[in-house]
């Protein structure tokens, strides 16, 4: 059985490290200390549970995924894994800090997988052991539902490197795409400027919250409407990456909306804080403009 290595288990960590174990890997799961990665565990058997309850899956196989999850302290811990991702918080200079320790035990033909939206991978490769064997992996939220993975090569990623993820990745049931390490790869580089302008139009008075999303969701299809997808995702990590491709690309056509980095200011991020475009301390969310 091959094991991999989940740095990170907060919702995209423990995602991935789901996924992979409903697949048959061994994963080894890692955040800043043993509760935390005890703590992702537990939901990823909330949503076993889930699927269990609604007869998706069955007990045993339940079971065995979860059976297949092993929390661990520190990153020393990762020394088995033929594959490390990392899914930590979106910070360069922590991203860089993972690398550093968990290259002193990485095996020597192991890879080194980022789950970053939006860091450069040949930026961060530098701070791997061996940029050869790295690449960005990019997951979408809820891991175990969205059926995409994005791979980015850097400058210096192996052929060989690339295959073993995307082997891994199909592995897991997903559909891959390539993409080359320019500022938000395929997805973010078409998304964030569709919810950076539904903050321009909500911002200018065009509509409100529930009309500029409803108008999306009937009037396109999507799941979401813009506003409640930009709160799901965070509205930080909104700017963040409207602010990456703005920088990254020069190009003014991306500059993010007041709104947007109004609204981060006053730390209303989304969902996660309760509060962003709608209001999530109630039963329901509530538009609130
Ligand atoms: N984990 C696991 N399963 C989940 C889930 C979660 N967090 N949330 C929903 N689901 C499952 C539900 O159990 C349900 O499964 P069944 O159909 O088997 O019963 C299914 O998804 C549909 O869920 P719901 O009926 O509760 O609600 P919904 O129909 O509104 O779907 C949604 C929820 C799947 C999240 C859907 O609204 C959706 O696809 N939204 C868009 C999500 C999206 O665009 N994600 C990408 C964000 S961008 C990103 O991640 C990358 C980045 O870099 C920013």
């Amino acid at each position: 059985m091959q094991t991999v290595g989940v740095i990170g288990a907060g919702q995209m960590g423990a995602g991935i490290a789901q996924v992979a174990a409903q697949a048959g890997f061994h994963v080894l799961l890692s955040d800043v200390s043993k509760d935390r990665a005890d703590a992702g565990k537990a939901g990823i058997a909330k949503a076993l549970d889930r699927l269990v309850t609604k007869e998706k899956m069955t007990a045993e196989a339940c079971d065995a995924a979860l059976g297949l999850i092993e929390p661990v302290e520190g990153l020393s811990a990762m020394v088995p894994a033929f594959l490390v991702i990392e899914a930590a918080t979106e910070r360069e200079e922590i991203k860089r800090a993972i690398f550093a320790e968990v290259g002193k035990v990485l095996a020597s033909d192991a890879i080194l997988a980022s789950n970053t939206s939006s860091i450069p991978i040949t930026r961060l490769a530098q701070a791997s052991p061996d940029p050869a064997r790295f690449m960005g992996v990019h997951f979408f939220n809820p891991v175990p539902v969205m059926g995409l993975i994005e791979l980015i090569r850097g400058l210096a990623t192996s052929d060989a490197t690339v295959a073993a993820v995307e082997a891994f990745g199909r592995k897991l049931g997903k559909e891959i795409v390539h993409a080359n390490d320019a500022p938000g790869f395929i997805v973010n580089r078409v998304l964030m400027p569709m919810l950076n302008e539904a903050c321009f139009a909500l911002g200018e008075g065009v509509a409100t919250v529930r009309d500029i999303d409803v108008a999306c969701q009937l009037g396109l299809n999507h799941p979401m409407g813009p506003l409640t997808l930009a709160d799901f995702i965070g509205l930080d990590t909104c700017l963040e990456i409207t602010r990456v491709l703005f920088e990254g690309t020069g190009d003014p056509k991306f500059r993010p909306a007041p709104l947007l980095v109004k609204y981060v200011e006053a730390g209303w991020f989304g969902r996660k804080t309760k509060r962003g475009f709608y209001d999530y301390s109630g039963a329901e969310p509530v538009p609130t403009r």
